[in-house]
């Protein structure tokens, strides 16, 4: 049987190739879809997968379909499950789908991922594998054959494996252009501070605050300090802008998909940055009530995303909705960068529903007399509760 494999390079999913052909008797297509690898680490891990004896491997660059399609909706719907801007989880479905590509034009009769059987990648790759490929046959060895973290390193010793974690710093990291998640290890551990070492992209290298401004059109930044750039290049010039100012860094508890409680730690600066000045702008020219049905909206989507139903219908409506309110999401934010945090200094756009007049204590267009009528039923239905309390 021929199985098309998501592969990362990682631990998990080497030891995965080898489980497939030693114990399914599989032969073996691997595919590295890049959502964001340096060239270096991209050859290495095809280098790696041809090592292992696979019968083909594909490097699929992503990266501006990764951006476009998918980081350009998630900063449209301010994108956040319990507060993780969703960068593992977008990323998810893209490699699947890539996977379900390659297996159709190789005539594969399965499709396999590295998840193991705790996590939440295995309902998103299955979601997409089940959506888009019903007939062909699913295998997670890790899952199936109930391997730990320290079994699947024994195995890969056994195996001659070459693995980038040890029994000292076990941590399981995941990376896409959107951002980095590192988890395992002494990590399990809620109350345990994690030691600087987990930390790459948010290392404190500037001192002084900067500023940084981001110009966007209908709800998706083109503009960096005025500079235009392609929708990837933008991201990764994002991230080590903020990134170089510690900004990004989050370390909470997640409620996974099967409930299970989870100490994850991210580092996300361009999510933090470019998300921090889109809801300023949306703050500016959205009205109120499309603000707040917006954020009920966003609640859905993320929640739908983190849980790999990106190919569910709904997902689609709600990103038909969130594209309405896009629409008018032109204009420009600046941000100051210091010392970890992001702080939006200044916004304008040319649909701002704002009127310095109206609301200026120094100007006279409004007569302040014409609230009067108002403010006679403002607290109306109150007026007539306590009216009743006094009476009773
Ligand atoms: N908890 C996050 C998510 O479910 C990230 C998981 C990333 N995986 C990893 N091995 N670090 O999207």
């Amino acid at each position: 049987m021929k199985a098309v494999l998501a592969y990362s390079g990682g631990l998990d999913t080497s030891v995965c190739v080898k489980l497939l052909q030693e114990k399914y008797g599989c032969e073996v297509v691997t595919v590295t879809v890049d959502v964001g690898l340096a060239e270096e680490e991209l050859r290495e891990v095809e280098e790696k997968a041809r090592s292992l004896g696979v019968a083909e491997h594909y490097t699929i660059d992503a990266k501006e379909e990764f951006a476009r399609g998918y980081i350009f909706r998630a900063i449209k719907a301010n994108a956040s499950y319990e507060g993780y801007p969703l960068s593992t989880a977008l990323a998810r479905p893209l490699i699947a789908e890539k996977v379900v590509e390659v297996a159709k034009r190789e005539g594969a009769e399965a499709l396999a991922h590295g998840a193991t059987g705790k996590g939440n990648d295995q309902f998103r790759f299955e979601a997409v594998f089940r959506t888009l490929a019903p007939d062909k046959k699913i295998i997670a060895p890790i899952r199936e054959l109930n391997l730990t973290r320290t079994e699947s390193i024994a195995y890969a010793r056994e195996q001659g494996i070459a693995i980038p974690v040890d029994v000292e710093k076990p941590y399981s990291i995941d990376e896409n252009l959107w951002g980095r998640s590192i988890e395992g290890g002494a990590l399990e551990d809620p109350a345990f501070e994690p030691p600087e070492e987990i930390y790459e992209w948010t290392k404190l290298r500037r001192h002084e605050p900067e500023l940084v401004e981001v110009e966007f059109e209908r709800g998706v930044p083109v503009r960096l300090n005025r500079r235009e750039l392609e929708p990837a290049e933008l991201i990764a010039e994002a991230n080590r802008i903020a990134g170089e100012h510690g900004v990004g860094r989050i370390d909470m508890i997640e409620d996974r998909i099967l409930g299970l409680k989870a100490r994850e730690n991210y580092e996300c600066p361009a999510a933090e940055l470019l998300i921090t000045a889109h809801r300023a702008l949306e703050a500016l020219v959205l009205t109120r009530r499309e603000l707040a049905f917006k954020a009920q909206v966003e609640a859905r989507w993320s929640e739908l995303v983190y849980f790999g139903l990106w190919n569910e219908p709904l997902r689609f409506a709600l990103d038909a909705f969130i594209d309405a309110t896009q629409e008018r999401v032109t204009g420009r934010v600046k941000a100051r960068l210091h010392q970890g945090r992001c702080t939006v200094v200044g916004r304008e756009s040319e649909y701002a529903l704002y009127s310095v007049e109206a609301v200026s204590f120094d100007d006279k267009s409004i007569d302040q007399r014409s609230v009067e009528g108002m403010l006679r039923f403002h607290a109306l239905q109150a007026e007539m509760f306590w009216r009743s309390l006094r009476r009773g």
